[in-house]
């Protein structure tokens, strides 16, 4: 397409500059129905998956529907969810934290309409565009990352996953019949953008060789201090190197040895890069919560070292999810988290019920804590 100026003058790039203005406020997206019980609410109730209600002290109400959305999304499919407001909600909408959608009316009747409305609604090879869900004890929308749509350090990819397993898990995004909330989270590698350090379930892009040098541009492209500064196990050091023809040039050097496949100091360098097909592939965490019912918050705990990339649908991940998945539905307790049912019955039980292998890698090396996440007592079952 040929060139259309907005009106920015690139020789007066300050010239008209709008800044530090942040984000519009958000009372001037509210419904009415919101804003004017602002504060005001008194109770609320899960009608069924997908449909809330609260109620408010003028004895108003508002109804929710909950769709599930992809995260990445066309401008095309934003322009639906913006008729559909239109249709039913005076074109109001909102996203969730899970980046999930939500269309509030005031009546049942069209909650009702548009619910079914919604469910209707598919892409041309049959997905559902907006299918209803993720509330109470459900497996709500999978909180990703970039993956190798977008960013340059992944081991693995977001989006493939994260379809393939709400696939496997669709029945539990359109029921509640689980002990308590389950929440997934995928990050394509151990920077973990999101949540998967605090969810339930975690599938987090996991590295198995050490970084290659680039020895040659090393030193043009990096700053040598910030790489080796970037290693959480000293495993680089700063050195010399010569060069096929002679040359003599300033480099890294690491040793494979104390490596751990990070990826940090890719992160800092561009000369050491460290994706690998088949050294790439997932680990899966389990266990962890963000919230303070009842028990503390959680860390997630490695529970699967090692599942192979199966790009596009990565079937032993799908398989190892919805096992982990089903076995805590069916022997944790009514509002236990997954954390709170492993921790109950101890983890060498929940390794036997869910039948997941457990390996040298699970055991914590790293410093002075992984002491204390071995067992200091003789409290344990056969
Ligand atoms: C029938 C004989 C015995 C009974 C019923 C018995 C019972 C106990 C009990 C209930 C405890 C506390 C465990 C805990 O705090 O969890 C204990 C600790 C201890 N017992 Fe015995 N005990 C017996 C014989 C002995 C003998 C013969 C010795 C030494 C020669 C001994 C040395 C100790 C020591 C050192 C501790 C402290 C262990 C620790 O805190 O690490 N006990 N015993
Ligand atoms: S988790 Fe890692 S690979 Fe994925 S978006 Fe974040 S930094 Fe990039
Ligand atoms: S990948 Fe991580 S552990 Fe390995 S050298 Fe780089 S920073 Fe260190």
């Amino acid at each position: 397409m040929a060139f259309v100026s907005s009106g920015y003058n690139p020789d007066k790039p300050m010239e008209d500059r709008i800044s530090d203005i942040g984000p519009r406020f958000y009372k001037e997206f509210l419904p009415p129905v919101l804003e004017k019980n602002y504060g005001k609410w008194v109770s609320h109730e899960i009608l069924e998956p997908g449909l809330l209600v609260h109620e408010a002290e003028s004895g108003d109400k508002v109804y929710t529907v909950r769709v599930g959305s992809a995260r990445l999304i066309s401008t095309e499919l934003i322009r639906e969810a913006c008729a559909v407001a239109k249709q039913y909600c005076d074109g109001y909408l909102r996203w969730t934290t899970r980046n999930n959608i939500e269309f509030m009316t005031t009546s049942l009747e069209s909650a009702k309409a548009l619910k079914a409305d919604l469910n209707s609604r598919k892409f041309d090879k049959g997905s559902y565009k907006f299918p209803v869900g993720g509330t109470g004890a459900s497996v709500s929308n999978i909180v990703h990352t970039q993956g190798w749509i977008h960013c340059h350090t992944p081991a693995t990819d977001a989006s493939g996953t994260v379809k393939i397993i709400m696939d496997e898990l669709f029945e539990e995004f359109t029921n509640m019949r689980m002990p308590a909330i389950v929440r997934v989270a995928v990050a394509c590698c151990l920077n973990m953008c999101g949540a998967c350090h605090c969810s339930d379930l975690a599938v987090v892009g996991f590295h198995r060789k050490p970084p290659i040098i680039d020895h040659e541009y090393l030193d043009n492209m990096c700053e040598i201090p910030l790489a080796i500064a970037s290693c959480p196990t000293g495993a680089l050091k700063p050195g010399k190197t010569e060069l096929e023809g002679g040359k003599k040039v300033n480099t890294i050097l690491v040793n494979n040895d104390r490596c751990m496949y990070c990826g940090n100091c890719y992160t800092m360098c561009p000369s050491l890069p460290l994706s690998d097909k088949e050294g790439d592939g997932v680990i899966i965490m389990v266990g962890g919560k963000v919230s303070n019912r009842i028990s503390m918050p959680k860390f997630s705990k490695v529970a699967v070292a090692f599942i192979p990339n199966e790009p596009p649908r990565w079937p032993t991940l799908a398989k190892v999810c919805k096992k982990i998945i089903e076995v805590y539905a069916a022997e944790a307790n009514k509002y236990e988290r997954l954390g709170d049912w492993a921790e109950r019955i101890g983890w060498e039980s929940f390794f036997k019920k869910t039948e997941l292998e457990f390996t040298h890698h699970l055991i914590d090396d790293f410093r002075d804590p992984a002491y204390f996440t071995w067992r200091q007592s003789t409290n344990f079952k056969f």
